[in-house]
């Protein structure tokens, strides 16, 4: 049971250890990608832990999910002092109550059906390129290939620089990604010390990206023109430093997700060559040699239960974090005011009671027969509630796009002797990169 109440401090805290004085088990967290996995064997679906700096509860499953992001009256956004700090004060994942609301609204203008249309032949022209790019390589290590061609979408998309992975601009954001969770000691040569150098340089490129394209007649179609336009009910707008840590925002979240997302599709797809025929299948039938519309994915139902199972099976983001604004109570136990909540994806996705043998790739799970993700919250690759993926549609329409065109007119095969082994930060990748080796059909 989950209540809320003013007694729940006479409830014992949740099991599990706190680790090392002031560092806590941080290390271990940032480390070990079954760091989770290993404390709920031992504790159950909820312990404690103290990481980044701070006491915390971990809690796993659906109803967990449930009571962390629709709790808004408990839980408040929290990130680890390190992301807070290279996301910056305007960010839109960092603000809270009405300015959280108001500044998400005018994001979304950007995201939305129209603004997608709009999207799509950039999308198609950027997935070809690359495409056939890879097939005169022949033999590639894809995942850092396709971090460039992610970050080319995001940034030809959302500030229409095109080949952005080309510029100086893809450099800094992977050492400002290396950063995000580190420990926060700014020396030149620790890992947060190089990222914060990187974001002020992001910032200077953002700039003068901002200003150029406020001096136009037209704002343009891409994400940040309709951000320019955008304004709330008392007409403004987004401020200048609001503009800058906005765009670094989209731009990261852009395109790291999305470059786990792929992999695991490419990786998923050649450990099981039934599903990548079926799909074939279905495109051909669907698709045939046409340009996409919009009006193709409605049609492409196996496609969007491919996608929906890459999203479980190694969702880009294993949990996020929340601060307790006011104590309560959980299964029993006593959650305190100041301490943080995780609330755990990857965990809920292998969730046994939830999926039909969870580690099988098995896009069929969602069909409308099973819908193995009927449970509220037991489906959350893009968060829950007010923070919900801004950005869920256009993820969801990159990875439809992409596959379309790998799928209908590629085949690929792991190369041996590689480690596929999941590394999880900053978003999980296979250890080696993903070697294979792709052909034209
Ligand atoms: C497969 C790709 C993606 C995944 C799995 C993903 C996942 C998530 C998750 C789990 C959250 C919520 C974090 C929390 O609860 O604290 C989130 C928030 C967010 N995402 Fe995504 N994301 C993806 C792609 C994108 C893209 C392409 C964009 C924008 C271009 C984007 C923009 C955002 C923003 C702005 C937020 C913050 C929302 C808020 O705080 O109100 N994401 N994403």
């Amino acid at each position: 049971m989950t209540t809320t109440t003013d007694n729940s401090r006479t409830l014992p805290l949740p099991p599990g250890n706190f680790g090392l004085p002031l560092i806590g088990e941080t290390v271990e967290f940032l480390r070990d990608p079954d760091f989770i996995e290993k404390r709920q064997k031992k504790y159950g679906s909820i312990f404690k832990t103290r990481i980044f700096g701070a006491d915390s509860i971990a809690i796993v499953g659906a109803e967990a999910n449930r009571f962390i992001l629709t709790n808004n009256q408990y839980f408040a956004v929290s990130w680890p002092p390190s992301t807070k700090i290279l996301l910056g004060p305007n960010s839109l994942t960092l603000q809270e109550g009405s300015q959280h609301q108001s500044r998400r609204k005018l994001l979304s203008y950007a995201f939305q059906p129209k603004a997608l249309a709009g999207y799509l032949p950039g999308m198609e022209k950027i997935t070809q390129e690359y495409l056939q790019k890879w097939e005169k390589i022949n033999t590639l290590t894809w995942y850092p290939e396709l971090r460039n061609y992610t970050f080319d979408v995001a940034s030809t998309l959302l500030i229409s620089t095109e080949s952005g992975s080309q510029t100086s601009l893809s450099k800094l954001f992977k050492d400002w990604c290396d950063g995000l969770f580190s420990i926060p000691l700014a020396l030149p040569w620790t890992k947060f010390g190089r990222a914060l150098r990187c974001r002020k340089e992001l910032l200077a490129a953002i700039e003068k990206i901002v200003l150029s394209r406020q001096k136009e007649q037209e704002p343009g179609k891409d994400a940040l023109g309709l951000m320019l336009q955008a304004r709330d009910e008392e007409g403004n707008g987004f401020t200048l430093p609001e503009l800058k840590d906005q765009v670094l925002l989209l731009l990261f979240a852009g395109h790291e997700t999305l470059n786990s997302a792929l992999g695991t599709f490419c990786l998923s797809l050649a450990k099981y060559p039934e599903v990548r025929e079926k799909l074939r299948a279905e495109i051909s039938q669907v698709v045939g040699n046409d340009s996409l519309t919009l009006e193709h994915f409605k049609q492409m139902t196996y496609l969007e239960m491919a996608i929906k199972e890459v999203l479980r099976i190694v969702p880009p983001v294993g949990g996020g974090f929340r601060k307790v604004v006011k104590s309560c109570e959980y299964n029993g136990y006593y959650i305190p005011e100041g301490w943080n909540v995780l609330y755990q994806i990857g965990r809920t996705h292998a969730d046994e009671s939830i999926y039909y043998q969870p580690e099988k790739f098995d896009p069929e799970r969602f069909s409308p027969e099973r819908s193995e993700d009927k449970k509220p919250f037991s489906y959350v690759p893009f968060g829950g509630g007010m923070r919900e993926c801004l950005g869920k549609a256009f993820a969801q329409l990159v990875m439809k796009v992409f596959a379309v065109y790998l799928v209908r007119d590629y085949s690929w095969e792991l190369l041996p002797e590689q480690n596929l082994e999941l590394v999880t930060i900053p978003t999980p990748h296979p250890k080696d990169g993903l070697k294979v080796n792709l052909q034209h059909i």
